[in-house]
């Protein structure tokens, strides 16, 4: 089982997307093992972002992911990482297929809704920047076992 970090960006939270992409998880079968609504200090998304610094839309990816509050959750499941890669779609969301997230909410690659870790050594450094141990959650469900 692996796990992998996401996050609704600020035009999703502003958009009233939050809970629709949350679902999508869920109802996939994924288990949300942890869930919280932040805003992101200039600090954090340096270090977030680090492997992009210098790069020409560094300073507005930085720039639009502090603008506003995000909802950052983390998922475990059967190949969470790539699976969820999947369901968000093309970066740009003008290329993303239609029934992905970003290929059903969005237009502009600086406001593409969904960040998600974009490989198993990633997901471990972002779950742990964004939470801490106690804030995630184990427990199983009914339908472990069987759901996928
Ligand atoms: S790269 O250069 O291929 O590694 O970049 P990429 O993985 O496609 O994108 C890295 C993150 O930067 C965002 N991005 C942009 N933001 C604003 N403007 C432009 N032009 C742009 N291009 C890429 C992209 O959404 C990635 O952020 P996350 O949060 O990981 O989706």
């Amino acid at each position: 089982m692996e796990r992998t970090y996401l996050m609704v960006k600020p035009d999703g939270v502003q958009r009233n997307l939050a809970g629709e992409i949350i679902s999508r998880f869920e109802k996939k079968g994924f288990k949300i093992v942890g869930l919280k609504m932040l805003r992101i200090s200039r600090e954090m998304a340096e270090k977030h972002y680090g492997e992009h610094a210098g790069k020409p839309f560094f300073e507005s990816l930085v720039g639009f992911i502090t603008s506003g509050p995000v909802v950052a959750f983390v998922i475990e499941g059967k190949d969470a990482v790539s699976a969820a890669r999947d369901m968000m779609g093309a970066t740009n969301p003008l290329k993303a297929a239609p029934g992905t997230i970003r290929g059903a909410y969005g237009i502009d690659i600086g406001r593409n809704i969904i960040h998600g870790s974009d490989s198993l050594e990633s997901a471990a450094r972002e779950i742990s920047l964004f939470f801490k141990e106690e804030e995630l959650v184990e427990y199983s469900r009914e339908v472990d076992g069987w759901i996928y």
